[in-house]
């Protein structure tokens, strides 16, 4: 099974990245250090590295292992982040960021939102997931705010030492 691969909602399109993307991807947010604080990736030293991670995003919609999206204003094209998804079998945890110039407009909610929706309407999925730092406030309200309900801590090996399950 796979989702669509636009989705549209109030504000915003979600769409496959393609290559095109490395460079606003790198400028915005992929060297951010703040952005990816809390991510399993580091800061992309250089253009390759995003190159490189947008091959595998666009791989991981052909194998199915992955479907990421980058999320962008519906009103100008404006590139915001991206967000992704993972199916096995009835479960799907999703993973997302955005650039810091974005945070706090509701931006990622809108898209947990949508996916959440999409996950619920498909009678193979019933259950949808996702973990985040403890102290990373800001992604444990979106996940609650799209409705997941805080489920268990986690206590994890270095860097992210304390998960919060949603
Ligand atoms: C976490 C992140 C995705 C949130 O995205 P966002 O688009 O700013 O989130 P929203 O605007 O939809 O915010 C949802 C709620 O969280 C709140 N919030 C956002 N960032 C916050 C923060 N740092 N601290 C506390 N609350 C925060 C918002 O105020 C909003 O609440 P409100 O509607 O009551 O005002 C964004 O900060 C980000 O990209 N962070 C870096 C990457 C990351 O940590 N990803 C998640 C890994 S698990």
């Amino acid at each position: 099974m796979k989702p669509p691969e636009i989705i549209e909602t109030a504000r915003l399109i979600l769409r496959p990245p393609t290559l095109n993307d490395a460079q606003e991807i790198f400028n915005k947010y992929a060297q951010d250090p703040e952005v990816t604080r809390y991510m399993v990736w580091r800061p992309h030293e250089n253009i390759e590295m995003t190159k490189e991670f947008l091959e595998r995003c666009i791989k991981c919609w052909k194998d199915g292992s992955a479907f990421p999206w980058v999320m962008t204003l519906k009103s100008d094209n404006t590139l915001l982040g991206m967000i992704e998804m993972r199916l096995v079998g009835y479960k799907t945890d999703l993973g997302y960021g955005i650039a810091r110039q974005y945070w706090g407009k509701g931006y990622t909610t809108e898209a947990v939102k949508a996916l959440v929706q999409w996950a619920m309407d498909q009678e193979s999925i019933y259950r949808v997931w996702a973990a985040c730092d403890l102290e990373n406030l800001g992604s444990a309200k979106v996940l609650e705010k799209a409705g997941l309900q805080r489920e268990e801590i986690q206590y994890t090996q270095e860097p992210h030492p304390v998960h919060l399950r949603l």
